[in-house]
């Protein structure tokens, strides 16, 4: 490789460039922890928290999960974070990594100042539990990442290196081109998800690394080259990794430098202090691991209540007698030291990182709007027409209705036109039932892009800007081939369709917009429909047609509400206008005025609706932790 080109792939390729030279086989045959820092080292965040405690209530009662914990991790440090389950262990990392939603007390510093906007574009988290996108393949999903957090006048070539070195350190590029998948479409193994998952957290030239168990779910062998790859990006860059790990072997604790154990019930500190100087801590208190145990599982034993001869309490106070006036000690003089704004350590990574500095901008989201825009459309349009099984569903689903209820209505044309109006409802109808199958879609997607709004990777209007228009067009495509079908049924003059169309598409729409919120608010798939009816019942119902102004219910004023009502009045006043006896039995309102405000009210409906599935976004960062 030439120099230029090696200055080149240096600058673009943050975490993992500097690496590059490093692949899983030559990761077996060194010692991580002496991985000299590289000159390219843009590590430089410290870590410092402070009485971080996390209550719950109960049956009104509040009940304590995790009693306040305080630390310092340094830049480049290794840092383990175990215990038994249950004991807060990501309660913790959450309330660090800023993706707590519930409420906690205490404070965390970066660099000496409280957390700011900032934090989520210095920082990367990677879940406890595999969250990524089902119909993009793995090298794609990591440069989707790249694109994002990875800012700078590079080339795709670039990128492209950057997405092969870290596959090639976390020893997945052999599946580089393979489809992630999910329940429905087979893909990569479980142990493959897992690394793809700290892969993204990688790439994205993060100060720090949050990990929720990034070794779950993997082979040993497997688990000690994860944890290998990242103590070399530790060490070689300086980045800070905080890792959540259940019981690592020997050679994976060796390759950590700080360790915080806590015990559960409720989750308390039992050790904050070097991994390695762990064993000597407990040996002095009269508790010496025997030969022949791994360390780190005789630790476990002795601190998870429950177990035969544990100690946990004993180690709790000991921790508090022992270790916590240390450890306070050691947070204030952090808190002390000279502090860096998370603008300033950003500035300082672009310039070590060979980066311009001057288009640098202090936002949350590193990408401008346009470039989120078009990096998410351009995935979104990917994976949609990858999943050709969802998409051979919906197409199929709409023809088929439009069939079996066009022959229903078949030759409509040919009756009376109050019977025709029945034949106008169904078609509105048909939008609605069309709309409510996307729902499971909506909800299976949002936890990935909560996850990546809260990563920082693009922002909310990005985000709804996209899915409106993706899932919109879909949509609407599907509607409109079922409303041409049934109308075709029907042997009605052409020159009606426009009209019908365009009506129907605007209750649609409203629809469409309303279900959107709900995929968003919805706790779970099961719960959404049930969410979801009272609204569509009362559109279907007050529809103009079941329920007019011309009925007795005193919940009339409904029909000035359901978009359906609105769209069916249109529809029949522009079509049977002239009839008088159906405009005076359904008392339906015929002036252009009239139609000015259903355009109105259908037009602000829609927006209205879009405009709360982007607060709804907003309010609900990553899922409830
Ligand atoms: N938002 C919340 N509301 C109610 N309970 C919560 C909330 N967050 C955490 N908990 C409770 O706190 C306890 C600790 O949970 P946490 O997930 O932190 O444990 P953990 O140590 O990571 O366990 P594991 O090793 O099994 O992953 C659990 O009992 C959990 O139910
Ligand atoms: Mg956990």
């Amino acid at each position: 490789m030439s120099n230029q080109n090696t200055r080149t792939r240096d600058a673009s390729g943050g975490v993992v460039a500097h690496t590059a030279v490093v692949n899983t086989a030559s990761l077996e045959r060194m010692d991580p922890r002496a991985t000299k820092r590289s000159d390219a080292a843009f590590g430089q965040s410290r870590l410092v928290f402070k009485d971080l405690t996390f209550s719950i209530l109960r049956e009104g009662v509040e009940k304590l999960i995790l009693s306040p914990c305080s630390g310092v991790f340094e830049p480049g440090e290794m840092c383990a974070i175990m215990g038994p389950s249950g004991c807060g262990k990501t309660t913790l990392l959450d309330m660090l990594a800023g993706k707590k939603t519930a409420q906690y007390s205490g404070e965390v510093f970066l660099n000496g100042l409280p957390r700011d906007t900032l934090f989520p574009r210095l920082t990367s988290y990677v879940p406890q539990s595999d969250t990524l996108p089902a119909y993009l393949t793995v090298g794609e999903a990591l440069k989707f990442v790249h694109q994002l957090r990875v800012e700078g006048n590079m080339t795709e070539a670039d990128r492209d290196a950057a997405v092969s070195d870290c596959l090639s350190l976390l020893g997945i590029d052999t599946i580089q081109h393979e489809l992630i998948g999910d329940e429905h479409e087979r893909g990569i193994s479980g142990g493959q998800k897992r690394r793809l998952t700290l892969a993204r957290g990688l790439i994205g030239g993060s100060q720090i690394v949050f990990a929720d168990e990034p070794t779950s779910g993997l082979s040993s062998t497997d688990a000690e080259t994860v944890i290998r790859a990242m103590c070399v990006a530790a060490k070689k860059l300086g980045v800070l990794f905080v890792t959540v790990i259940h019981q690592p072997r020997a050679e994976v604790a060796n390759m950590f430098d700080t360790l915080l154990l806590l015990t559960s019930s409720p989750g308390r500190m039992v050790y904050n202090g070097p991994f390695d100087g762990a064993a000597k801590y407990f040996a002095k208190a009269g508790y010496p691991a025997p030969n022949t145990c791994n360390p780190a599982d005789f630790l476990l034993d002795i601190i998870t209540p429950g177990a035969f001869g544990e100690q946990s309490n004993y180690f709790a106070q000991r921790y508090v007698d022992v270790q916590h006036q240390d450890v306070e000690a050691r947070v204030a003089a952090a808190l002390s030291a000279p502090k860096k704004t998370s603008f300033e350590v950003l500035k300082n990574a672009y310039a070590i990182q060979g980066f311009s500095t001057s288009a640098l901008h202090e936002s949350p989201i590193a990408a401008t709007f346009s470039n989120q825009f078009y990096t998410l459309l351009s995935r979104e349009l990917t994976m949609t027409k990858r999943n050709k099984s969802a998409l051979r569903v919906r197409y199929g689903t709409a023809m088929m209705q439009g069939i079996i209820v066009g022959c229903a209505f078949y030759n409509i044309a040919s009756r009376e036109p109050i019977l025709q109006l029945s034949f106008m409802f169904m078609i509105l109808q048909m939008g609605t039932i069309a709309n409510m199958a996307i729902l499971p879609k909506l909800i299976n997607s949002r936890f990935v892009y909560k996850l990546e709004i809260s990563d920082g990777l693009f922002g909310e209007v990005a985000c709804t800007c996209v899915n409106a228009l993706v899932n919109n067009t879909l949509a609407i495509s599907g509607n409109f081939l079922t409303t041409f079908i049934l109308f075709a049924f029907s042997c009605m003059p052409w020159k009606h369709f426009g009209t019908l169309y365009l009506w129907s598409l605007l209750s649609f729409c409203v629809v469409t917009s309303y279900l959107r919120v709900i995929a968003q608010i919805a706790r779970s798939g099961d719960t959404a429909l049930q969410t979801a009816m009272p609204f569509l019942l009362g559109t279907i119902l007050f529809n103009n047609f079941f329920i007019s102004r011309a009925s007795g219910t005193f919940l009339k004023f409904l029909i000035y509400v359901s978009p359906m009502a609105w769209a069916m009045e249109q529809i029949a006043t522009s079509i049977y206008g002239s009839n008088e006896q159906m405009m005076s039995l359904y008392e339906y309102k015929s002036s252009d005025a009239w139609t000015t405000v259903a355009l109105f009210v259908l037009l602000s409906e829609s927006v209205f609706f879009q405009c709360l599935e982007f607060v709804a976004l907003r309010r609900a960062k990553g899922a409830i932790r």
